[in-house]
């Protein structure tokens, strides 16, 4: 694996090696993607090899102008009305965090969707991956630049330290913005439904089209795997995946007796929600005692010390990243508020949970 700059050669490199069939990794608003030509089916087996990843999961193809949509999308298989509101969540939400589900054409090939008759599409917002895609094909096929099940990643290291032996580049442009992945829309379903929640909020879906519904992994229950993972195989709950078993509880309802366990750490979202729980050890805290020793301070962790769900959102797979990287035996997660880019946060949260593996 070769790391690349953003510089004009550079990109270049990338772009050559896009159309020779390469895997570049490559950044996104999101988080960074496995790239590769979304025509040419053996550069797509090849994504499936270095992630590996089930090919029952389609992959979403980036384009990054609407000529090109076009060309992948069937519209004369879809609803008027669905149509409709394709066009309008183009124009109004693309460049953007939003992936379609829309009737393929023949042009992509069936590895691309996993044989399924709808292809997953995508316009990102970030400069370097427009550049890259309109250098090479004008279609680049990428999932998350992760191995299958683990947490995705949002700078060029991460990748590099998950992947870099399995494949040709990374172009390093700096950390992810959004930090969670796009949102998916499901428009061929009789009412569109959001798939799976991401940076793109409902809300600014609904603002465009109306109500839609939404297909989750129940993040509220405990049933574990549901119905969803049919439809889309990506929200297979055990997806996103920190190596320490990752528990969740209600938002400021944190065990305090668990603090005590070896190499255990605290994921808050908020500073408040983590000054609460602290402010429990006032004193010699007595559940702080372990066999007549004093145990360290717990690593805590918090999303965004302000409560800011966009901040929480781009930090979480840091976060996540680092607590793997510092070895702890189990993360104690709290949920963040519902609503906005909170409901990715959850969604994310709750797919990484130890309990649904
Ligand atoms: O933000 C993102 O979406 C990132 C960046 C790189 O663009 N990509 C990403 O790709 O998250 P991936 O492969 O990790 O997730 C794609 C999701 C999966 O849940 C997959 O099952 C779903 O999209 N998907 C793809 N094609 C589909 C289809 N035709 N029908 C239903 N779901 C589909
Ligand atoms: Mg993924």
């Amino acid at each position: 694996m070769r790391m690349l700059s953003v510089s004009e050669t550079d990109l270049q490199t990338a772009a050559s090696a896009l159309v020779a069939g390469k895997l570049v990794a490559l950044p996104t608003e999101t988080v960074y993607g496995l790239g590769a030509n979304a025509y040419d089916p053996v550069a797509l087996a090849r994504v499936f090899e270095a992630k590996c990843r089930p090919t029952f999961d389609p992959l979403i193809v980036h384009i990054a102008d609407l000529a090109t949509l076009d060309k992948i999308a069937d519209f004369s298989l879809l609803a008027s009305a669905a149509a409709s509101f394709a066009h309008a969540l183009a124009a109004r939400l693309w460049p953007g965090p939003l992936t379609l589900i829309l009737p393929k054409k023949a042009i992509i090939p069936d590895l691309a969707t996993s044989g399924l008759p709808t292809v997953a599409v995508r316009f990102p917002a970030h400069p370097v991956a427009l550049w890259l895609i309109a250098l090479s094909t004008g279609a680049v096929a990428a999932p998350s630049a992760n191995p299958f099940g683990y947490i995705s990643p949002t700078d060029a290291q991460h990748v590099a330290d998950t992947l870099g032996d399995r494949i040709d580049f990374i172009v390093d442009g700096g950390p992810c913005e959004v930090g969670v992945e796009s949102t998916v829309l499901d428009l061929t379903s009789p009412v569109p439904t959001i798939l799976r929640p991401g940076g793109m909020p409902r809300e600014c879906i609904e603002a465009v089209i109306g109500p839609v519904s939404v297909l989750t992994s129940k993040p509220d229950s405990e049933s574990g795997p549901v119905s969803a993972a049919a439809v889309s195989p990506g929200l297979l709950t055990s997806h996103y995946a920190p190596r320490a078993p990752l528990e969740l509880f209600p938002y400021g309802s944190l065990p305090r007796e668990r603090v005590a366990e070896p190499g255990i750490a605290l994921l808050f979202f908020d500073g408040q929600s983590r000054d609460r729980f602290f402010r429990g050890f006032e004193g010699p805290p007595e559940s702080l005692v372990s066999a007549g020793r004093q145990l360290e301070q717990p690593i805590s962790k918090v999303l965004s010390e302000e409560g800011n769900p966009v901040e929480a959102a781009a930090r979480l797979f840091k976060i996540l990243h680092e607590l793997d990287g510092l070895k702890v035996t189990g993360i104690l997660a709290e949920r963040v508020p519902a609503g906005g880019l909170g409901d990715a946060i959850n969604d994310r949260l709750f797919k990484a949970r130890s309990a649904a593996r």
